[in-house]
Formats: C-alpha cells, sequence, structure tokens
C-alpha cells in the first residue's frame, strides 16, 4: 500500500457520503465532464461516486503503480507474463500490416496477417460452396469445438455478429465435455456437410479433444474408416502443431497462433476462424479496426481522458474502498446475450488473484465477480436487489442507437428508455418525502423507498457493428490491465485451474480401476464410491 492509495483511502472517508443528488445538483456541468468519447463509443461516468478530486487521487494511483510504463512494456512485446516467460501481445492480432512489433528480436506482425489470409482463404471456399465434404457436398454446418478462450470469444461474437452473418450456414459451438452438449450440437446435422473446428491452444484440454474424438466417431460412422474423407471436415487451431498432426489434422489444415496470445485474450486471432466464416473476411477485417481503434485510444489517449484507463480505475475505486464485491454487465441489445458470460472469463480469469507479481499476498480484494444479462429481462429478475438490496453494485448498461432490425412499434425506443431509466432510478431513487407525497401510507412507505446512490457507467455506440464490437472487447481488456497493474498482479496466467484438472484426472482413472485404494479425504471418498456403484 504506498502514499497514493492511503491518500485516496483518506479521501474515500471523507467523500465517500455524498449522494449522487448532491453531486449533480451542485454541478449542472457533471454529464459533460465525466465524459469520454473514442474509438466510435461514449463513456458517460457521471453517475459515479466521484468528483473530481477522487479522479485525481485515482490517476495518482494509477500513475504510481506505474500504469503507462507497464502499459508500454505490453505493446512493446516485452514478456510482461512474468509467471510464464511470455510476453501478452494480442494487440499484435489487430494490428495494421505496416506496423512492427517484435518479440524476441522478431517481428510477429507479418506471421499475424499471413494466417489471417489463409482463414480468409478458407471463409471464401466455404462461403463459395467451394470446399466440399467428403460426399461432393458443400460444407453448410460449422461445428466450433473448444472450451474457455477458445468457445466464449467465438461463441460471443457469432451471437453479437449474427446479423452480418452468411444465413445459409449453420453455426454450433460445444464445449462441455457433457456428452449431451455435443449430441445436441450435431442433432439433424447431415456428416457429409458439416466441418468441425477444434479451436485449443494446447490442444491437450481434456474436454475439447474428448469431443473431437467423439465428432471423429461421429463423422467416421457416415464417412467410414477413410481418414483423408474423414480429414477434410476437421481443421485446427492451437499452437501446438505436433498434437494436431497426432490427432490427424494436415497441418495445412491448421491455423496457427502463438503463446504470446492467452486464451482469453484470442477471440481475434485464428480462434476467430468461426467468426471469419460466418461475417466474412470484409467485416472480420472491421472488427480487427475496431479492436486497433481502442487500442491506440489507450495507448494514447491521456490517462483522464482514457476509457479503459477510467473504467478499470472506478472497478479498483469501489472494490478496494466500497466494498463491492461484483459487477453488473447489462447490454440492451439481444444480439450481446452472451457478452457478460465472454466477459466473465476475460476478468475473472485474468484478475482473480491473491498474490502480486513478486508472489506477496496481497491484503487488498482484487478482481470483483462479474455477472449480467441482457436488458430488459434482467431487469424483471434481479435487478430488485440492485435497486434496494444491500449490496453495492456498480452497473454497466450498454446501448446503441440503432437496432439492426428496425420495427414499426418502437421496440428499440423502448429498449433504450429503459437502459437510461434505470441509470437515473439507480442513481437518484426515490426518497421517503416523495413516496410520503405521492400518498403512500406510512406502514407502506419504506418498502417503496429507493436510496439511490448506485452507481453507473452508460456505454453508447451509433450501432452494432463489427467494428463497434471489436472497441468494446478491447476496451474491456485494457480496463483488465488497468486494474491489474494498480493491483500489481499478473492478469495473463491462470494457475488457480490446475489443481482441478488434476485432481479430475486422478478422480477419473479411480473411477475406471475399481480396485484403487481411495485415498482422499473421506467426504471426497464416498463420492467416488457412490459414483462407482452407481454408474454400472
Ligand atoms: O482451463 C483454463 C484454460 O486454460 C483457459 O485459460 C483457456 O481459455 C481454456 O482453458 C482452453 O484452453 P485451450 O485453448 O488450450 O484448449
Amino acid at each position: 500500500m504506498n502514499d497514493a492509495w492511503r491518500a485516496l483511502e483518506a479521501h474515500y472517508h471523507e467523500s465517500s457520503g455524498a449522494h449522487l443528488r448532491d453531486l449533480f445538483a451542485v454541478d449542472p456541468g457533471r454529464a459533460a465532464r465525466y465524459r469520454i468519447e473514442g474509438a466510435g463509443w461514449l463513456l458517460d461516468y457521471s453517475k459515479h461516486r466521484i468528483n473530481q478530486e477522487t479522479l485525481s487521487y485515482l490517476l495518482a494511483l494509477a500513475r504510481s503503480s506505474g500504469l503507462e510504463e507497464r502499459r508500454e512494456n505490453m505493446f512493446k512485446g516485452e514478456k510482461i507474463n512474468s509467471t510464464e516467460g511470455r510476453a501478452a501481445l494480442h494487440i499484435a492480432l489487430r494490428a495494421p500490416r505496416s506496423s512492427v512489433i517484435q518479440v524476441d528480436g522478431t517481428d510477429v506482425v507479418p506471421s499475424v496477417h499471413r494466417v489471417l489470409e489463409r482463414m480468409a482463404e478458407l471463409a471464401r471456399a466455404i462461403r463459395e460452396e467451394r470446399w466440399l465434404g467428403f460426399s461432393g457436398r458443400p460444407i453448410r454446418n460449422i461445428v466450433n469445438i473448444g472450451i474457455g478462450g477458445s468457445d466464449l470469444g467465438p461463441v460471443m461474437a457469432y451471437e453479437a455478429l449474427r446479423h452480418y452473418s452468411d444465413r445459409r450456414l449453420t453455426f454450433r459451438f460445444v464445449s462441455n465435455v457433457d456428452y449431451t452438449d455435443f449430441a445436441e450440437a450435431v442433432r439433424g446435422l447431415r456428416p457429409d456437410e458439416t466441418l468441425f473446428i477444434v479451436a485449443s491452444k494446447t490442444f491437450t484440454t481434456l474436454e475439447t479433444m474428448t469431443n473431437a474424438h467423439s465428432a471423429r466417431d461421429w463423422l467416421a460412422g457416415s464417412a467410414g474408416s477413410d481418414s483423408k474423407a474423414v480429414a477434410r471436415h476437421f481443421v485446427a487451431l492451437s499452437t501446438n502443431a505436433d498434437a494436431v498432426n497426432a490427432f490427424g489434422i494436415p497441418t495445412d489444415q491448421m491455423y496457427e497462433f502463438w503463446d504470446w496470445v492467452g486464451g482469453r485474450y484470442s477471440m481475434d486471432s485464428a480462434i476467430g476462424l468461426s467468426t471469419m466464416i460466418a461475417i466474412g473476411p470484409q467485416c472480420y477485417s472491421e472488427m480487427l479496426g475496431g479492436f486497433h481503434a481502442m487500442d491506440e485510444h489507450f495507448r494514447n489517449a491521456p490517462l483522464d481522458k482514457n476509457m479503459p484507463v477510467i473504467m478499470g480505475l472506478l472497478n479498483v475505486w469501489y472494490a478496494d474502498f466500497f466494498g463491492s464485491e461484483t459487477v453488473a454487465i447489462l447490454p440492451y441489445a439481444q444480439y450481446l446475450k452472451r457478452f457478460p458470460a465472454y466477459l466473465q472469463q476475460l476478468t475473472m480469469e485474468s484478475n482473480g488473484k491473491h498474490v502480486t507479481l513478486s508472489g506477496q499476498p496481497v491484503d487488498y480484494p482484487t478482481g470483483p465477480i462479474f455477472w449480467g444479462e441482457p436488458g430488459t429481462n434482467g431487469q424483471h429478475s434481479f435487478y430488485q436487489l440492485i435497486h434496494q438490496g444491500t449490496q453495492l453494485i456498480p452497473c454497466d448498461f450498454i446501448a446503441f442507437g440503432h437496432s439492426l432490425n428496425p420495427d414499426t412499434r418502437g421496440h428499440h425506443t423502448f429498449l433504450i428508455a429503459n437502459a437510461i431509466a434505470q441509470a437515473e432510478a439507480l442513481a437518484f431513487g426515490r426518497p421517503l418525502q416523495k413516496v410520503i407525497d405521492e400518498g403512500t401510507s406510512a406502514g407502506l412507505a419504506p418498502h417503496r423507498v429507493l436510496e439511490g446512490n448506485r452507481p453507473s457507467s452508460l456505454l453508447l455506440c451509433e450501432r452494432l457493428s463489427p467494428a463497434a464490437l471489436g472497441s468494446l472487447v478491447a476496451l474491456y481488456e485494457h480496463s483488465v490491465f488497468t486494474q491489474a497493474a494498480v493491483w500489481d498482479i499478473n492478469p495473463f496466467d491462470q494457475w488457480g485451474v490446475e489443481l482441478g484438472k488434476q485432481l479430475a484426472k486422478r478422480v477419473a482413472e479411480e473411477i475406471v480401476s475399481t480396485d484403487k485404494i481411495l485415498q482422499h479425504d473421506s467426504s471426497t471418498n464416498a463420492a467416488i464410491e457412490w459414483y462407482r456403484a452407481h454408474h454400472r
């Protein structure tokens, strides 16, 4: 805890009692003051429990944590993922061809564009019906098999950009090792019209490899044992060429990426192949343009006019000073229905860390829990708690000026009116006197009071285009980075997921080999025995 932190803490104790009603009342220019535009997005953060002093303390904290230097190190390809000895260079995935970004003395930009070109060739071949299945019929169904970053990005992007997709093609996504996921995904599909994309950075992930083998069996059931015929129905997205070959996918059907791309930062690497097939190479390149525009904004805008920096610092403000444990992501766009799920991995796998970069235990809360649902559905479910519950839950409202499906009954206006109204209700509430003036009985009045002072950001954009999606994702990536810098943690590793994987492997072996003596705790032993007895 440094001086900047202590100064912010003192400021919190002095200022945190202020109500948003008063902050707005004394400052008519508040909305204009707390507003940033960049990369096609407008951020209104005036409904946050801050004033000019708060901002200067937060920015001082960011500077004292070396945010600017850390950011430069990321853009320069330094090995900032120190616990894995790797760079974290997702920004290179969307860098223009003319850029030079070096890792270990080698410019990685040409390789990025080479893979993009190969992806575009495949996307065009499928969309123009030139990629044929084993019976000579064109591919109509694309099934992405992957999990975590190899699934959440592709499925989120497909749903988000569905409006731009080739509607002759069917897209399905298989992630869970529960066979049901696979069985339901291929239900009704013709094997000879189906292409499986096996997406796995490591090509060793249990869920993905199990599903990939089931896919091969499913195909072989129709195509027979001719491995060449089967191979035509598989492509791989990976960093592990040997494992891809061993699986039987020819090298020219592997689309590579690199160890400097983290799984949850990979939706715009080769992992985005399903997205590119869906929306076509041109729209895909517009999406990359949106990512890049936000990268430039993050790198160059002054900290006090920098959207990801301000959003990240606000998360720190609530998590560490107000004790908020969660952040709600509320897109008022049905196409963004998987965006909260996508952000859960991006934010929580990145910043759910308990030690600093040098391995010391942190003595302050790190990554909050991210969750959410599209509006207006959430309003009829959990918003009650956000308005009147005992927890302080900062909310991100995301809304667009235009619908992609224009209607004659004003759906879009109702949709956006709700987003705006919810932010207003959260901030200003309904005080007791107003409730009484409205004629509510004394007994009922307290139940109808909304205390307000509940913070939210409003993120606005013209329309949900590929570029808008790219810049939105990059906005959150860099906000996560900003938080990690302040917390002095590594947002690019995920050691916490390893133990569960190892234990699951051991338990699976023990279940199968019933003669193995169980040496876990009594509860784990009992669960294994229960399953052995029931799964016969
Ligand atoms: O288990 C966590 C994780 O390693 C994620 O970080 C990653 O996105 C996911 O598994 C899938 O990994 P892979 O792409 O190597 O199959």
